[in-house]
């Protein structure tokens, strides 16, 4: 679907060579408008070809079918975090070691880079989905939930990037920057070291794992708030109706006010968190030079100045990067679970293969067409036969029961009933929406167009509300 912007330049970075693509200088003139006249979403470019959903939803997608697939064949249950690696771990740790190479910048923005692909992959995955969810998984799921699967925890892919790559990093700089240490003050190094160790391995481990337990809870507090939002926006004339506004009212407040609690304390780890890498550097040298002086060394302007840059080094890969690394994997983690729960929902039997039900309500396909094709009328668009489907899982009552209608190409039918008496759960069931749990149906080769009972209109142009995806032809349209 084109989007409601249409943005008419091309992106140039595919354009650009390699040097310009490493430090970017493809973007000058963008930055440079923006300098003079400031920018507005038509200025933007294109995306690029590579990074458009469609592409990297196709390429998770065939990741997530293989985790499916495996998992059936072995029994286990499939994991996103697998199917998010094997789709883009070549690019990241390819991003990781040239930009190792190369400064901090073009480190950002490559890792960064992917992480925005992760998202845009799986929220791709996300939509494909939502229009794939049957009864049974649109019942487990709420509309809030999505919203939040699909704003916030995918941000977390953004941020994890960033940092990542520094879980290897660490432990290679430690034993560089050690070795240098250790020529200047020997044992004391050994100081250092254990006041690293137990800042960075016990204290931020610590306070990260804390960080993806409370993130977990903040998402729930967040479906919950967002949940009960989109029902009081719904069902805001019952609520006016009945003056209920001061009861919901506080409802929603007490909600928040759960959220607001959990973010609060997530915020406070995060602020000790920072505050504790602040001292770490001054730390770290005290301990070495203390160490230093009471084992016997008589230390020299030299040797401290020199350590306070080292330990600037170990400091930035220790007590800032990694922990920030550790913090935002966990987050992540819980991200990619609910997402993984979101993407094991039950899905719809594809309309297509709802050609010919047998009586048990199994549905046939593939070689069967052949039997398929003999039995079906040819004159007849569209064929029930004691067809009963329900939305419940074991109803007392099915929502229908035993119709049998028979409408021939160009009829007009009409069907009347009491309200909530089954007819658009009828069309539902001709749609292949709806399964049905006895019976026959037979489109006869039609082509089906639904128009629902609500109208509904999404946020874009009326001409892309009509068009619904379609490419514009004029002619046709002004029709
Ligand atoms: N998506 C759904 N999930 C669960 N139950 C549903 C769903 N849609 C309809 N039902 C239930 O199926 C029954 C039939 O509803 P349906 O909407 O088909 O009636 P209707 O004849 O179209 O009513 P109306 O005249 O109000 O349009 C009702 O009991 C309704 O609660
Ligand atoms: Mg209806």
């Amino acid at each position: 679907m084109e989007s409601k912007v249409i943005l008419k330049e091309k992106n140039a970075y595919e354009s650009a060579n390699f040097l310009s693509k490493i430090f970017i200088t493809s973007s000058f003139t963008l930055f440079r408008r923006g300098y003079k006249q400031g920018l507005t979403v038509e200025d933007l470019w294109q995306a690029c070809e590579s990074d458009l959903s469609g592409r990297l939803g196709d390429r998770l997608e065939e990741a997530w079918e293989k985790e499916l697939e495996t998992a059936k064949r072995k029994g286990g249950k499939p994991s996103f975090s697998k199917a998010l690696i094997s789709s883009f771990w070549v690019e990241y740790m390819l991003c990781g070691l040239l930009c190792g190479l190369l400064f901090i910048v073009v480190w950002f923005l490559s890792q960064g880079r992917v992480g925005m692909r992760v998202r845009i992959a799986s929220c791709s995955l996300m939509y494909r989905k939502i229009l794939k969810l049957d009864r049974n998984g649109m019942s487990k799921t709420e509309p809030g939930q999505v919203i939040n699967l699909m704003s916030n925890d995918v941000n977390r892919f953004d941020m994890v990037t960033l940092f990542l790559n520094y879980i290897w990093v660490m432990p290679i700089v430690v034993p560089v920057v050690s070795y240098l240490v250790w020529q200047h003050v020997a044992w004391a190094t050994l100081a250092a070291l254990t006041v690293i160790f137990l800042q960075t391995v016990l204290v931020q481990a610590y306070l990260s794992n804390r960080q993806g337990v409370l993130r977990g809870k903040i998402a729930k507090r967040t479906d919950e708030r967002v949940k009960v939002m989109s029902e009081l926006v719904n069902g805001v004339q019952v609520i006016k109706m009945y003056a209920w506004e001061k009861p919901f009212e506080k409802l929603v407040a007490k909600l928040r006010k759960m959220e607001v609690n959990f973010i609060m304390r997530t915020s406070m780890i995060k602020g000790f968190s920072t505050a504790l890498s602040v001292f770490t550097e001054r730390f770290i040298l005290y301990s070495a030079v203390v160490a230093y002086v009471v084992l016997g060394g008589n230390i020299r302007a030299e040797i401290t100045f020199s350590l306070v840059q080292y330990f600037n080094l170990l400091q930035l890969a220790c007590n800032i990067f990694f922990p920030m690394a550790l913090a935002f994997l966990a987050e992540t983690m819980v991200s990619i679970k609910r997402i993984e729960e979101f993407l094991m929902l039950e899905e719809l039997t594809p309309v297509n293969a709802i050609e010919y039900i047998n009586t048990k309500g199994s549905i046939t396909n593939g070689s069967e067409k052949a039997i398929i094709e003999k039995e079906r009328p040819k004159p007849t668009a569209l064929v029930l036969s004691g067809v009963s489907a329900s939305w419940l899982e074991d109803p007392i009552v099915p929502t229908l029961r035993d119709i049998t209608i028979t409408a021939m190409p160009g009829e007009f039918v009409g069907i009347a009933g009491l309200v909530g008496a089954g007819k658009s759960s009828l069309l539902q069931v001709i749609l292949g929406e709806l399964p049905p749990t006895q019976g026959k149906i037979s489109l006869g080769g039609a082509r089906i167009s639904y128009a629902s009972q609500e109208p509904w209109l999404f946020v874009a142009t009326i001409r892309q509300n009509i068009l619904f995806g379609l490419p514009y032809d004029k002619t046709r349209y002004k029709k």
